[in-house]
């Protein structure tokens, strides 16, 4: 199974060594410093500024960790457009917009001149050869920008802050959002040991064995792996599930052939596989008296968030009907119902799929452990998470994974704390081993 061969998965990366969740309440007593003053020597106290690249939006933050309260504060965070051509043109040029919303957002904070640790969530395929060396594999979710494939993200971003000249950041540590939402999700409870996506895409992480990791050396403690679950299938493997508007979503996405579970799932595609269901019903007369219009006929036109507002326990029926008349649709009572029934059957398959890949991770750590029965936290975060009604993932992996007490604690201030977090320690054993 390729979810369980973990190590073996393209992405899957030893992000953070050793026990990841509890690594920065066990740390070592520092001095802590305030704003400005430098990192202490031994601990992981200080300013830290992060980036987080690859969600329904880009940000940037500003974090501080003090240490001897055991805190975590988000400062501030600005969000940065990237407009459609930018995520399809050159690595050039959204790097150096990368590095112009972080020089914006250092003048707005007045740390220009203040040369901080950087944690950067990139949530996109990459083999990561250090922490702060990270080799993108391929794009994911709409970006496809050039020169980019191949090449080490992080020299990219440090290269378009040097041709600006204008300020400088310290030591970088990259990170999945899958792991900086477990990260961040296990400052506030330590048995966190899986972070999951379920957004623009989907992807999940979790600590495994090490003695199972068979591309390190060394057999004691856990390391967290990438298991990029988005690209289970696509060594075929799903092809008995996948149905007709599978295959189109995939034919006409800017990826087609890769990342098939994430395309039955994640929020990028669920609304284009709701629009095609709707069009065939229309063809075949089932619906709107056989009538389409050109906005149904139009790629992309049934957005994801309307399926969320037509699931809607009260309001849902009168948020269909509303959403067909822009649509430019002649709807009546039981063609609003029927959609209402396709957004809740593709919403449901979508969140039963997740349930199943959590079920085997879930199932894997409590069987690597051998343990009869596992406690365990999964860190969460992703619109679709958010905005759909998640019981039915919840009541699936339950069924899936019965021997799993399974308690799933959605992120807050999205994974950017965690890849601060990251930073500090990533900092504290540099400066250790010295
Ligand atoms: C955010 C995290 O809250 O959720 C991101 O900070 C993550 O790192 C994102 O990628 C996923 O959700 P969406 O729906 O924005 O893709
Ligand atoms: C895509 C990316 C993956 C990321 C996920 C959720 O699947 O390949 O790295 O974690 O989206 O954002």
């Amino acid at each position: 199974c390729v979810l369980c061969s973990g190590a073996g998965l393209p992405g899957a990366v030893p992000s953070v060594s050793g026990e990841a969740a509890g690594g920065f309440c066990s740390a070592e007593e520092g001095s802590g410093s305030r704003f400005g003053e430098t990192q202490s020597s031994q601990g992981e106290s200080g300013d830290f500024l992060a980036l987080d690249l690859g969600g329904t939006n880009f940000r940037v933050l500003h974090v501080r960790v003090v240490e001897e309260e055991q805190k975590m504060l988000k400062m501030d965070s600005q969000i940065c457009a990237i407009p459609q051509e930018m995520m399809l043109g050159t690595g050039e040029q959204l790097f150096d917009h990368i590095a112009a919303c972080l020089g914006d957002f250092l003048v707005s904070q007045d740390l220009k001149g203040h040369t901080l640790p950087l944690g950067f969530t990139f949530s996109f395929p990459c083999e990561q050869k250090e922490i702060d060396k990270s080799i993108l594999i391929r794009w994911t979710k709409g970006f496809k920008c050039s020169g980019v494939e191949g090449e080490d993200v992080v020299k990219l971003l440090k290269e378009a802050i040097q041709r600006r000249g204008d300020y400088d950041i310290g030591s970088v540590a990259m990170v999945n959002d899958t792991v900086g939402t477990m990260m961040s999700c296990g400052y506030r409870d330590q048995s966190c040991e899986i972070g999951m996506i379920i957004g623009t895409g989907t992807n999940a992480c979790y600590m495994e064995e090490m003695k199972n990791v068979k591309r390190v050396e060394g057999e004691a403690g856990r390391m967290c792996i990438n298991t990029e679950w988005g690209g289970f299938g696509d060594d075929g493997s799903l092809r008995d599930i996948l149905t007709e508007f599978d295959v189109v979503v995939d034919e006409t996405s800017i990826n087609p052939g890769v990342h098939t579970f994430e395309k039955m799932i994640s929020g990028m595609y669920l609304g284009e596989i709701v629009r095609l269901v709707l069009v065939r019903l229309a063809k075949e007369k089932l619906l709107f008296k056989g009538q389409t219009s050109k906005d149904l006929l139009t790629p992309n036109t049934f957005q994801t968030k309307f399926i969320s507002e037509i699931e809607e326990e009260d309001s849902g029926l009168e948020n269909a009907q509303n959403i067909l008349t822009k649509l430019g649709l002649k709807w009546d009572d039981v063609d609003s119902r029927v959609v209402r029934l396709v957004c809740d059957t593709i919403s449901s398959r979508s969140a039963r799929l997740c349930a199943a890949a959590l079920a085997t991770l879930a199932n894997r750590i409590r069987v690597n452990r051998g343990l009869d029965h596992l406690k365990t936290t999964v860190g969460v975060d992703g619109t679709v998470y958010r905005k759909h009604p998640n019981k039915e993932l919840q009541a699936t992996v339950r069924l899936l994974a019965p021997k799993c007490d399974i308690t799933f604690l959605v992120s807050e201030d999205g994974s950017g704390k965690g890849a601060a977090m990251v930073t500090a320690v990533a900092q504290r054993l540099a400066l250790q081993s010295r």
